[in-house]
């Protein structure tokens, strides 16, 4: 396996640029990802999200469910900035896996621990793209008997839904870009960006 080293990440208003060098060969490729969403709208964004959602539970007990992995990063902004009485806790699903396109089966690999049932059960996602994933959350909470299921996205994708879900709390309605950063990825990379950036798979060199 080539092993890649992030060299320099060379950050302008608009692109960041991510040279890699091959540790075997010396290859270098760059990787230009354009913004999409800067770091202080998701932050403005994070902050009316929080504010809606404790105006709407006001001091009800919340369970925050995390969807791994892409929602880690928002989840965790999201949860310092809401003062309700919550609980968190994690399910790890997947339809993608390498590719970019869902393989339209979603697989829950690991579900919540915390009991569920009468609960208000909030989902944090990074993204909804074609709902399926949603839809299977709103079922298995179902099936679980909980008092309420809403869901938080950070980004939706309304062109690419495939079945009809709520997104209840949304940041931002987006194009159909491929997008990584702040904790969406390509390949498992990414995920560490402050900002959301749009990539294009076929000339990626990470
Ligand atoms: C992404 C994202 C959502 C899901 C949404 O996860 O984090 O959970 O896809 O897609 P859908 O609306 O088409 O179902 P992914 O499977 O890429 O895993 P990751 O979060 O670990 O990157």
């Amino acid at each position: 396996m080539k092993l890649k080293m992030a060299l320099t990440a060379v950050l302008t208003d608009a692109t960041v640029q991510i040279h890699f060098k091959d540790r075997c060969s010396n290859y270098v490729t760059t990787t230009t990802l354009e913004i999409v969403i800067s770091e202080s709208q998701i932050q403005e964004a994070v902050a009316r999200l929080a504010q809606l959602i404790q105006t709407d539970y006001k001091d009800q007990p919340l369970l925050v469910v995390g969807v791994l992995h892409g929602s880690f990063v928002f989840l965790s902004d999201l949860i310092r900035q809401m003062q309700l009485p919550i609980q968190v806790d994690f399910v790890r699903l997947s339809s993608y896996d390498e590719a970019t396109e869902t393989s339209g089966v979603v697989r829950l690999h690991h579900g919540v621990r915390t009991p569920v049932e009468g609960k208000n059960i909030l989902v944090v996602e990074d993204i909804v793209d074609t709902g399926l994933t949603a839809k299977f959350l709103r079922e298995y909470f179902e099936d679980l008997d909980a008092a309420t299921f809403r869901i938080c996205a950070l980004l939706d994708k309304p062109v690419r839904r495939r079945t009809p879900v709520t997104v209840d709390y949304v940041g931002f309605e987006v194009p159909d870009q491929f997008l990584v950063g702040y904790g969406l990825d390509y390949n498992q990379r990414y995920r560490e960006l402050r900002a959301v950036y749009s990539l294009d798979p076929q000339t990626d060199g990470s």
